[in-house]
Formats: C-alpha cells, sequence, structure tokens
C-alpha cells in the first residue's frame, strides 16, 4: 500500500518586474544599505497591474507538472496557500484550477500567512494517506505588493510577489519523515490586514486610512520568530530520528536573513547549508519556501536521498517545520 507521499514535481514563477533598494529610496526615506544590512535583501519581484494572485500561481503550478510529468486532467486535487486571494470568493484554487484545465480536480484554499506551504503540506499528506488523492496540486502564491503601504517603510521595503508549488503523488517509502504545526493567536495584532473582512468591512473610511494594507510590528516578531523558528525546527529534526549534522539543506520563510542566520545557530546548522532566496525576491509569504525549494531542486542542490528541512513563521501567528528524505 502506498500510504507515504513524495513530491515528484516542483515548480516556481517570479513577476518580471524587478524593484531596487534604489527604486525605494525614491519611495520611502531609506536607503538600500539599510535594507541590505538590517533584512538582506537587495531587490524582489512586483507583480503586473493585470496580474492577480491565481495568474502567478498558474505559471508555477505549470512548471511543477512539466517536471512532474502529469497532466492537468490527471490532478484530482488543488490546494492553494495565500493571503493574498484574488477575491474572497470563489477560492484562489478554483481559478487556478481553471487556468491549467484541471477539471477533475476538487480545489480550496488553506490560509496560514507565511507558514501556509507548511499547513497546506500537512493537509495534503492527511488527504492523501487516507487513500481518496493520488495527484494533488499544492500551490502557494502572493501579489502582497498589492496590500502594501507604499508609505511605509517598515513593511515596503520587505514585502514582494511569487509563486511556488509542488505535485504530490502517494509512495511506499517514507519521504516526509516529520512535521509540526503550531499556532499563537495571542499574537495576531503583530501582523495582519485589519479591514476588509466582517470585524471592519470595507468603507470610505478604510480606504481613506489605508486600512486594506498589512500592518507589521517588526521587531517585536522578530524576537519570535527565532525562538519559534528554532524550536519547530530542532522538533522537527528530533522527530525524524536524525541529527542536525544529517541535514543537507536548509529552507527557512524568507523574512529576514539575520533571523534565518539566528535560527541556523540555535538549531545547529552551518550558514553554508541555509539555502538563500531573500536577497533577489524578499518576502513573498506562503511563496518563499517552495521557490527556494524550486530553485535548490533545478540548480542540483537537493539530491535524491537528502534531508531537507523546511521552516516557517507568520501572522497568527502560526508556525511550522519538516524534515523531508528527497
Ligand atoms: N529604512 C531605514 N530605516 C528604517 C526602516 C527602513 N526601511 N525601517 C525602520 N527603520 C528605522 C526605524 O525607524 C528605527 O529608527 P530609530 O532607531 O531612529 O527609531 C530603526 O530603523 C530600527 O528599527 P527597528 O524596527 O528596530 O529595526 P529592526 O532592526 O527590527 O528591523 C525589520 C526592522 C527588518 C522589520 C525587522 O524587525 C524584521 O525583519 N522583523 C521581522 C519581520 C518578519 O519576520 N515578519 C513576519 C513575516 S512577514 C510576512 O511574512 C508577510
Amino acid at each position: 500500500m502506498n500510504t507515504e507521499i513524495r513530491i515528484v514535481g516542483t515548480g516556481s514563477y517570479l513577476p518580471e518586474k524587478v524593484l531596487t533598494n534604489f527604486d525605494l529610496e525614491k519611495i520611502v526615506d531609506t536607503s538600500d544599505k539599510w535594507i541590505r544590512e538590517r533584512t538582506g535583501i537587495k531587490e524582489r519581484r512586483i507583480a503586473a497591474e493585470y496580474q492577480a494572485t491565481s495568474d502567478l500561481g498558474t505559471e508555477a503550478a505549470l512548471r511543477a507538472l512539466k517536471m512532474a510529468g502529469i497532466s492537468p486532467a490527471e490532478i484530482d486535487l488543488i490546494v492553494v496557500s495565500t493571503i493574498t486571494p484574488d477575491m474572497f470568493f470563489p477560492s484562489t484554487a478554483c481559478f487556478i484550477q481553471k487556468n491549467i484545465g484541471a477539471k477533475n480536480a476538487a480545489a480550496f484554499d488553506v490560509m496560514a500567512a507565511c507558514s501556509g506551504f507548511l499547513y497546506g503540506l500537512a493537509t495534503v499528506e492527511g488527504l492523501v494517506r487516507g487513500g481518496r488523492y493520488k495527484k494533488v496540486l499544492l500551490v502557494a502564491s502572493e501579489t502582497l505588493s498589492k496590500i502594501t503601504d507604499w508609505e511605509d517603510r517598515g513593511t515596503c521595503v520587505l514585502l514582494a510577489d511569487g509563486a511556488g508549488a509542488c505535485v504530490v503523488v502517494p509512495d511506499k517509502e517514507k519521504h516526509l519523515l516529520s512535521y509540526n504545526l503550531g499556532a499563537s493567536g495571542e499574537f495576531g495584532h503583530l501582523l495582519y490586514m485589519p479591514a476588509g473582512g466582517s470585524r471592519l468591512p470595507a468603507s470610505v473610511e478604510t480606504v481613506k486610512n489605508k486600512k486594506h494594507c498589512l500592518k507589521m510590528k517588526g521587531n517585536e516578531l522578530f524576537k519570535i520568530a527565532v525562538r519559534v523558528l528554532a524550536e519547530a525546527g530542532m522538533k522537527a529534526i528530533q522527530e525524524a530520528g536524525i541529527k542536525p549534522e544529517d541535514i543537507s539543506l536548509f529552507i527557512p520563510h524568507q523574512a529576514n536573513w539575520r533571523i534565518m542566520k539566528a535560527c541556523a545557530r540555535r538549531i545547529g546548522i552551518p550558514e553554508d547549508k541555509v539555502f538563500i532566496t531573500i536577497h533577489k525576491y524578499g518576502n513573498t509569504s506562503a511563496s518563499t519556501i517552495p521557490i527556494a525549494l524550486d530553485e535548490a531542486v533545478r540548480e542540483g542542490r537537493i539530491k535524491e536521498g537528502d534531508l531537507i528541512l523546511l521552516d516557517a513563521f507568520g501572522g497568527g501567528l502560526t508556525w511550522g517545520a519538516c524534515v523531508i528524505r528527497w
């Protein structure tokens, strides 16, 4: 019986438009030096006006399907992680289903902010192991630029757009060796978008006061992030029955290079095993991990049998980590 899961294809898509730190210097009171030293970001990608989250996700999905050698019609489930859906409803998963022609697939979104890809993977694992779904597309896609306050230097220098995807199938061997998820709702106010939901429906006032933009208390999050990421990562390693030195590649959520470095140090993973994309893509929320995973696979940084640690935290707060034997 194939009761385990395996990732058999990865894909990613980054919009063409590059926004550099020097471009941002012209928009807000900041500097290339500050952004590079405090975050590790040099440039990021920004979606075109006509591109919605599903458009980015569709490209990433098609690339993952191509690598897997699976046609859209074979897909029986599409799960999309995003905090920037095309609309409140229908789900972004339904738009992607239509775009790729996956007419035999069920489709829904999961929302766990920057931890969304790992929450999505855990959801898919349960559904595939349950035996009902055999060829699943997991997509994380974000257009954070569309909910960015371009006058807030505390957030606009960090946020960016991009999508990553993977195809998951059942397998005899155990590849997802361990995973854990967590949440702490009492810290929800550190990273959120106040308006547009039932608590504060859209109005002229909410638009005027920029309540449809992402709000973040960066330095409060920073301290929690390092601790939570390190704890989740260490738990995943322990539950996989391995040691930190067994990890071939560490792919943390790309929110800040200083957070990633501190977290790797706490776990006991050397810096040269940390896979970094933040310098060129910034923070794309749920998408950072699958984008990095796809790049690592395509660059040959991940080989069959390698042990990979994925580790994320984000709004909610939410967090999660997993160890995969590739
Ligand atoms: N350019 C120049 N100066 C700035 C900027 C900027 N863009 N932003 C803040 N500053 C200033 C502040 O005003 C402050 O000045 P002061 O000392 O005169 O008051 C100084 O820089 C230090 O500000 P801090 O907020 O303490 O800077 P910090 O070193 O904490 O870096 C940052 C800020 C980059 C936001 C960091 O706190 C961080 O990365 N936090 C975590 C963010 C995160 O991980 N979020 C979760 C994920 S978000 C998501 O994924 C969608």
